[in-house]
């Protein structure tokens, strides 16, 4: 028992992490010359911001002799330098400094330290993980293009929950909560289709505004399991990108970014800070149900449920850790 009640199996024990692209990080959040050790993936990492601004990442325990490479390492020019030997590694793990030796073995230079493939897109900061080290499938998305200038970030936030990652972005396709969960009037309308990584949904709603009902467009593009962004077209035009990335099987780290078109009047950007705030809201009225609820792998389905088969059956191709693995193309009408 804890607290609020018996802790029941939820199904996550069984759920495999995805492989894929996943936010670790603000670009904010990592100075040049800083070192972290992230907690991600079930695993840990370290990572650090070279001084030419470079990011990158690798595993934590020196080959050397075994220190922490995140415990009073530092960072010289562009490589970590390990507090136990001060040996340095680059970013591929190569070593490229002993102080007390003359000659490295080429072995160690080339590398020696396994070393995490990183992209820094749009403020964001994202590690590739395969739990067999297979090399990036696809590339990390970036913004939609601006219609007018560049986009400004108006708002982030981000949330721990108590859920495996494949539930929250299951959300989405999950039409029937819009109703009962967010109060959107009526089930909305929506097609989903899957190309190869990437997952399109176009849902039409019915919105309730201070001027009454209005049909918005949203349109979510899914770039693997950790990354989509979404674009709000109503009285106003908002992206939200999202990133959620698992700490393990069972919590996952939601990260949203906010952008709005520049150049908008007092009115306009009122509109559209309501809207971000809903938002928000939208999120936090899922959380409750995320942090106790349970996976059903084979959930009891009626029509007006939306997608969610669709979904997983996508899904299932980030569980597919042979080396070779490819996507798969599927389309639902609903
Ligand atoms: S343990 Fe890292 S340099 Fe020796
Ligand atoms: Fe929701």
């Amino acid at each position: 028992m804890n607290d609020t009640g018996p802790v029941l199996p939820r199904g996550y024990d069984e759920m495999p992490i995805p492989f894929g692209w996943f936010a670790v990080a603000l670009s904010t959040e990592l100075a040049a010359g800083e070192v972290k050790t992230l907690e991600y993936f079930a695993t840990e990492f370290v990572i650090w911001r070279g001084e030419q601004g470079e990011v990158h990442a690798v595993d934590p325990f020196c080959p050397h002799l075994g220190a922490h490479l995140g415990v009073n390492s530092d960072v010289v020019g562009d490589d970590l330098r390990c507090p136990f030997h001060h040996w340095r590694f680059n970013g591929e793990g190569g070593v490229t400094d002993i102080p007390y030796t003359e000659v490295i073995p080429p072995k160690l230079k080339r590398s020696c330290l396994p070393a995490w493939p990183v992209c820094e897109v749009d403020g964001v900061i994202f590690v590739w993980y395969h739990p067999r080290r297979a090399a990036p499938k696809w590339e990390v998305a970036r913004l939609p293009e601006c219609p007018e200038g560049e986009w400004i970030l108006a708002e982030t936030h981000d949330w721990v929950i108590d859920i495996h990652c494949q539930e929250i972005t299951e959300n989405g396709q999950d039409y029937a909560h819009f109703g009962a969960v967010h109060g959107v009037p009526f089930a909305p309308a929506g097609e989903m289709k899957i190309d190869g990584w990437v997952r399109r949904s176009t849902v039409v709603a019915e919105m309730e505004t201070p001027r009454g009902l209005m049909t918005g467009k949203i349109d979510v593009t899914a770039t693997g399991p950790g990354q989509s962004m979404t674009e709000f077209i109503d009285v106003t035009h908002v992206v939200q990108s999202q990133q959620v990335t698992p700490i393990d099987a069972h919590r996952t780290h939601l990260r949203w970014q906010m952008y709005h078109i520049p150049g908008l009047s007092d009115g306009r950007l009122r509109v559209t800070a309501a809207r971000m705030r809903d938002l928000v809201k939208q999120v936090n009225q899922d959380i409750p149900i995320w942090n106790r609820k349970r996976f059903h792998d084979k959930p009891l389905l009626v029509k007006g449920d939306g997608p969610i088969l669709a979904y997983r059956q996508q899904y299932a191709k980030y569980y597919d850790f042979d080396d070779d693995a490819e996507p798969g193309n599927i389309a639902a009408r609903h």
